[in-house]
């Protein structure tokens, strides 16, 4: 067969998931609360149909029939999440001997199918007693992490070689501190700014753990939803308004995990506005040190940005949207379910991005998917003919093969997700998996796009 994007040998096909999206049992065998679990017992109508992670796709019950799917597809890797208030039901503390026992069960089952396991330790899910005590905003939190971090490197890092600190690290600062949909459902610019400062030195901390245990062949790296600002014209006040968006919301992870810095013009920003984080005397060296091996991006959709068309409203509280407007682009191309532009040529501007202006790290793409909403209605001889989803997949690949060509260091592509899985907020609203799920009967059903995939990863292209 002649490929006309054929990736190289060894690439990492894969799916990525979450513990709270997938495990369920959320309130058995130990397990105790999270922010999830706390706000959904406690405004459940903030969910789409009301819908809670106590059950979801049941991964902590079902996880041998999922790898073994996994397997069929042929997938040779697969990112899934530690649940921190499963495997340390206090925080900090006693280690839940069911978790670790779950968890050395995934791992071994992952490895015995040739599926090697990727571990990430933070995605989302803070431990409500935690959260109680102020979660990212409280350095004995910081503190917390980095004692579970290294339980963690311990137990597994035998079997485990490719490890992440966070998914996502900017989604809570923005869910949960500017633009409530995460809890705890701040608005507050400057405790905003302090969470992402403290989350980059609890990353930070768990680097340098990771790295004094030596662990044979070990990697360690974050995941960053490193979401492209492009201005609306080459407008002055447009670039200006789309460098400020990248340095908010790219760049200040980007820079200190990757660089061992700061971006000089983020602080002056932030400094200019009376938003600056406190700080300690010995995190400038830790910021420093403690670089990462490699990185996760996650793409979804770009952000297109303009310069502000109005002043912003004395009396609202200061917001990172001071600084800029969002832009619709006319005639922009759309998934309509989730709300959000697909433009797949971000995925080859974020790796080219990486290429010059960060030394080409080794990288992967982390998550790439769609979320559709009622896809039964695809249904054909029993399966859901999910063509656009083929083609969201293929397109994005077609980019990053370029990106590949022209020498960028990308080392594997995980699709967002493996099987429908719940959403946040959004719970069951968008499926995003290869594998139909019916919440009802927890019965798996592959879809066409499954079949595609297969076919990808046998022949490492297309
Ligand atoms: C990423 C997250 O932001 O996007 C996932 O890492 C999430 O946890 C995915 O599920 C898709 O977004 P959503 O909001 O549609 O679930």
């Amino acid at each position: 067969m002649i490929l006309k994007y054929e990736f190289p040998k060894g690439f990492w096909w894969g799916s990525a998931a979450s513990a709270t999206q997938t495990e369920g049992s959320s309130d058995k065998d130990g397990k105790s609360q999270n922010i999830w679990d706390y706000w959904y017992s406690n405004e459940p109508n903030r969910f789409f149909d009301g819908v809670g992670p106590q059950v979801t796709s049941d991964f902590y019950n079902r996880y041998k029939e999922d790898i073994k799917l996994m397997k069929d597809i042929g997938l040779n890797s697969f990112r899934f999440s530690i649940s921190w208030s499963r495997l340390i039901p206090n925080g900090i503390g006693e280690v839940n001997k069911k978790a670790v026992e779950f968890y050395n069960n995934v791992v071994n089952e992952l490895i015995d199918n040739n599926i090697e396991p990727f571990i990430n330790l933070f995605h989302f899910d803070m431990p409500m007693i935690l959260q109680n005590i102020g979660g990212w905003e409280n350095r004995e939190v910081v503190d917390a992490y980095e004692k579970y971090a290294k339980i963690c490197f311990e137990l597994f890092g035998d079997r485990v070689k490719k490890w992440f600190t966070f998914n996502e690290p900017i989604v809570p600062v923005e869910g949960g501190y500017l633009y409530d949909f995460h809890y705890p459902n701040v608005v507050d610019f400057k405790r905003a700014v302090q969470v992402a400062y403290n989350t980059v030195i609890a990353h930070k901390r768990a680097v340098k753990e990771f790295k004094n245990l030596n662990i044979k062949n070990g990697k360690i790296g974050i995941i960053l939803n490193l979401t492209p600002s492009y201005s609306r014209s080459n407008n002055p006040a447009d670039l200006k308004a789309a460098y400020i968006a990248d340095l908010l919301f790219n760049r200040s992870f980007l820079d200190p995990v990757v660089k061992g810095e700061y971006p000089k013009d983020l602080i002056e920003l932030l400094k200019q506005n009376n938003l600056l984080p406190e700080v300690q005397k010995d995190d400038k060296k830790l910021i420093e040190n403690n670089k990462i091996d490699f990185i996760g991006i996650n793409y979804y959709q770009p952000r297109r940005v303009k310069a502000k068309a109005c002043m912003p409203n004395p009396e609202a509280p200061i917001l990172p949207d001071n600084f800029f407007d969002n832009y619709e682009m006319p005639g922009r191309k759309m998934n309509v379910y989730r709300g959000w532009e697909i433009y797949e040529k971000g995925i080859y501007d974020i790796a080219i991005n990486l290429k010059e202006n960060y030394d080409n790290i080794e990288s992967y793409i982390s998550e790439n998917g769609m979320g559709v909403q009622n896809e039964e209605r695809f249904i054909k001889d029993g399966i859901i003919e999910d063509d656009y989803r083929i083609d969201f997949i293929k397109e994005h690949l077609k980019w990053l093969h370029k990106a590949i060509q022209e020498g960028c260091n990308v080392k594997g592509y995980h699709i967002w997700t493996f099987i429908d899985n719940w959403s946040w907020t959004n719970a069951y609203k968008n499926r995003y998996g290869l594998v139909q799920l019916d919440l009802k009967t927890q019965k798996r059903t592959l879809k066409k796009s499954a079949y595609w995939m297969k076919e990808v990863v046998k022949n490492n292209g297309f």
